[in-house]
Parts: structure tokens; C-alpha cells; sequence
């Protein structure tokens, strides 16, 4: 089987002076998640090392560069999910961790559980020996100065404004040389968040889902809305049902516009290895890898 992977930084509306930016990361990404499947490597590995890859790189909501929530600390989720086997690990409202998808990693393959959230999840990243860090290394300038004039504004929630606030988090959906396809997804969050508060992309069907069967998806935008829909498990379920991947994500991102007014956006792979992917926001980045092995990497809007 030919290997193929579609990686996101996000979709809503991205500021233009943080277009190549945006750019470079998701191109960085997909050029390490693809030397993982050139190499014979499997699509866990793969979309583990494309999101651990823009965990690292500040430019996105996830990991390093994480919005703040409402105290002022950074929590982040993350899932990670196996098509083989529907196995998938996941973590959720996580503080002081650069790289929350290898943790969700660990929890798949380490325990009997699927999700572990808060102190619990750091107490196992420090017991399976995953660096921990302090909030500082995962702050970065932006967020410190958008909390700071987020805190000015007296009852604040968030809007379907798209002011060119981050929305970026990150994902990644591949297909190996054994037709093996895998899922994962990572991010702090919406700005501003209620400490505690949980968005769709530790939430299985929300922002991943993965089953050798039918495809794989990874979703992105308004966190309340993807969970109503169950977005990336909505879209799968189209593919099973025969719809190709670009319609299928076309239609899945419809759906949660109808159903619930909702903004984001999604990747998606089916099981004979086609790409699609689709957004009802100003902007997307993605890169995926085309039949003849090449990167794009684009701010779609
Ligand atoms: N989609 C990311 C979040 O709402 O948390």
C-alpha cells in the first residue's frame, strides 16, 4: 500500500502576518511524518512525530505557544488513536507538558485506560519519565499580551467573530505501508477557557478518530460545537458509507454548520489512502504528501 498523511495548524481566521509561519510548520511536520512512512515506519509513528513537531513550534495553540486559560496557566489535551485496533490514548486538561501526544501515546500502549486528565495524567507522564516542564516554557509572548487584553474585557466570550485569534490546533492522519491508519490531535485550547474546561479534541469521534475499516480524521475550530457532531467520527462514518474524502469532509463540516452553527475545520484519510479536507472558516492550514511523494503546505482561504 502506498503511505499518504494530511497534517492541520488549525483553521479560523489566521493572522496574515503569521501565514509563512504557519506555512513552515505544517511543511515541517509533514516532511516528519513522511520520513517516518518512507522508511517503512508505521502511521502511529508518523502522525506522533508530525503533531509532536508542531507541539515544539510556537507558532500553534498546542504545546509551546498554548493559549492561556482564564488563571492564567496553560492546560492542554491531546488524543491519539490506532486504526488497527481502535485502541486510542488520550489526555485532557494537562498542565506542564511539551508534548501532550506522546503522553497519549503512552497511555495507549501502557495501561488499560483510554483518557487520563489533570494531575493524574502528570503524575503518569513523570512515572513513565516524560520531561515535565514549567509553565514558562510553554508561554510565549503573544499569549501573555492577548490574556493581558482579554482580562480588560468585561464579560468576554468567545464569538464567531473571527478575530484573527488562534484556533490553532494541530493534527495529523496517515496510512502506512500496511494500510494501517492512525490519528492524533493536540492543542491548548480556546483563549480564555474556564480552568478545567475540556474541548473536543481529547474526545474520541471529536477531534480524531481512526478505524482501518473506513478512514482516519483529525478536526480543529470551535471545540462545543465538533463534540455536538461528533465530527471526525461523523466524517468516518461517511466514508463507510461510500462517500470519497473530499465529500465526506465537505459534507461532515456542512453537517456541523446545519446541526449547530458550528466553525472548524477537519483532514480526513480513507482506507485506500485518499486525502480530503474541508473548513467553513476564514482559513486552514494543512500539507499533505501527493501521489508523487510531494509536500504542499498552504493556508487554504
Ligand atoms: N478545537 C480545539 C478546542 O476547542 O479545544
Amino acid at each position: 500500500m502506498k503511505p499518504t498523511l494530511i497534517v492541520h495548524g488549525g483553521a479560523w481566521r489566521i493572522a496574515e502576518e503569521t501565514h509563512a509561519d504557519h506555512i513552515a510548520g505544517t511543511r515541517a511536520a509533514a516532511q516528519a511524518g513522511w520520513h517516518v512512512l518512507c522508511h517503512g515506519g508505521s502511521a502511529l509513528d508518523a502522525v506522533e512525530i508530525a503533531v509532536s513537531a508542531m507541539e515544539d513550534d510556537p507558532v500553534f495553540d498546542a504545546g509551546v505557544g498554548s493559549v492561556l486559560n482564564r488563571a492564567g496557566d496553560i492546560e492542554v489535551d491531546a488524543m491519539i488513536m490506532d486504526g488497527r485496533t481502535l485502541a486510542l490514548g488520550a489526555v485532557a486538561a494537562v498542565r506542564g507538558i511539551k508534548n501532550p501526544v506522546r503522553l497519549a501515546r503512552v497511555i495507549m500502549q501502557d495501561t488499560d485506560h483510554c483518557v487520563l486528565v489533570a494531575e493524574g495524567a502528570r503524575r503518569f507522564a513523570e512515572e513513565k519519565g516524560i520531561r515535565l516542564c514549567a509553565a514558562a516554557e510553554l508561554t510565549v509572548p503573544r499569549e501573555i499580551e492577548r490574556f493581558r487584553k482579554l482580562q480588560e474585557v468585561p464579560d468576554y466570550h468567545l464569538s464567531d467573530e473571527f478575530t484573527p485569534d488562534p484556533m490553532d490546533t494541530v493534527g495529523a492522519v496517515a496510512i502506512d505501508q500496511a494500510g494501517n491508519i492512525a490519528a492524533a490531535t493536540s492543542t491548548g485550547g480556546v483563549h480564555f477557557k474556564l480552568p478545567g474546561r475540556v474541548g473536543d479534541s481529547p474526545l474520541v469521534g471529536s477531534g480524531a478518530y481512526a478505524d482501518n475499516l473506513t478512514g482516519g480524521a483529525s478536526a480543529t475550530g470551535h471545540g462545543e460545537s465538533i463534540m455536538r457532531v461528533l465530527l471526525s467520527k461523523t466524517a468516518t462514518d461517511a466514508l463507510g458509507r461510500g462517500m470519497g474524502a473530499q465529500a465526506a469532509a465537505e459534507w461532515a463540516i456542512r453537517h456541523m454548520h446545519e446541526r449547530v452553527n458550528g466553525y472548524g475545520g477537519l483532514i480526513l484519510v480513507d482506507h485506500r489512502g485518499n486525502t480530503g479536507f474541508a473548513y467553513n472558516t476564514p482559513h486552514m492550514a494543512v500539507a499533505w504528501v501527493d501521489a508523487r511523494g510531494e509536500i504542499h503546505a498552504q493556508i487554504k482561504g
